[in-house]
C-alpha cells in the first residue's frame, strides 16, 4: 500500500493516503471505517475493487464448493459487508457513489453468445461471485436511487495485472 501511495504521489495526487483494509475481516473493516470518518468525516466514492480468481481450477463439474466460498467472501460478501459499513459515510456526501468493479466472466448474456471472445472462459467461481454482485448491484441502485446515489458496476475488460500475470490485452 505504501509503495502505492508513493507511486501515486510521484504522478502528482499529492493528497493520496493509505487505509488498510481486508474486506473478509469485520474488524479490519469496521477499523478502516473509523479511519474515514476520523480523518474525512464523510466518503464521496467507494470503490470496490478487491477481486479474486480462485485459481484455475474451477470447473462447473468438480470445483470444491471452498473454493467457490472463498472466491465469493471477497468478491460478493466482502462488497456487501464494506458497502454497508460505509453508507453512514456516504450518505455525509452531497453526491455519493458506489462503483463495483465486475468482469464480463460475470455477464450471463456474454456467457449464452458463442460469438463472443471470451466465450470459451468460464469459470465455475469467479463468473458465478460477478454475476451475484451485479445481481446486488441493480438492488443496491434500486434502493438508494431516492438518496441521491448513484450505484455503478464497472466492468475493466481483459487488463493486465497481477490478477492474469499481466497477459489482458488493455493497460491500467
Ligand atoms: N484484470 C482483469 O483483466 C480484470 C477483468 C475484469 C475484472 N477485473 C476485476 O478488477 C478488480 C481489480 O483486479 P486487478 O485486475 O487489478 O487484480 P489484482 O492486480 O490482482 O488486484 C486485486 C486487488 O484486490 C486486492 N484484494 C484481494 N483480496 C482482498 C481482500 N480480502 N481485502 C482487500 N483487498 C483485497 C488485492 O490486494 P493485495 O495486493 O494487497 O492482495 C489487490 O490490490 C477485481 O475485482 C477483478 O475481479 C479484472
Amino acid at each position: 500500500g505504501e509503495d502505492a501511495v508513493a507511486i501515486l504521489k510521484e504522478s502528482g495526487l499529492d493528497q493520496v493516503q493509505l487505509v488498510q483494509l481486508d474486506v473478509t475481516n469485520q474488524d479490519s473493516i469496521n477499523a478502516a471505517v473509523a479511519t474515514v470518518k476520523q480523518r474525512f468525516g464523510k466518503l464521496d466514492i467507494l470503490v470496490n475493487n478487491a477481486g479474486i480468481l480462485g485459481g484455475w481450477d474451477q470447473k462447473a463439474v468438480s470445483v470444491k464448493t471452498e473454493v467457490i466460498r472463498e472466491v465469493f467472501d471477497t468478491n460478493f460478501f466482502g462488497v456487501i459487508n464494506v458497502t454497508q459499513a460505509f453508507l453512514d459515510l456516504l450518505r455525509k456526501s452531497e453526491r455519493p457513489r458506489i462503483n463495483n468493479i465486475t468482469s464480463g466472466l460475470g455477464s450471463l448474456t456474454l456467457h449464452t453468445n458463442p460469438d463472443w471472445d471470451h466465450y470459451d472462459v468460464k469459470t465455475g467461481a469467479y463468473g458465478p461471485s460477478k454475476t451475484a454482485l451485479n445481481a446486488y448491484s441493480v438492488v443496491l441502485a434500486y434502493e438508494l436511487k431516492d438518496d441521491n446515489f448513484k450505484v455503478n458496476v464497472i466492468d475493466p475488460g481483459y487488463t493486465a495485472t497481477d490478477f492474469n500475470d499481466h497477459q489482458g490485452g488493455l493497460s491500467v
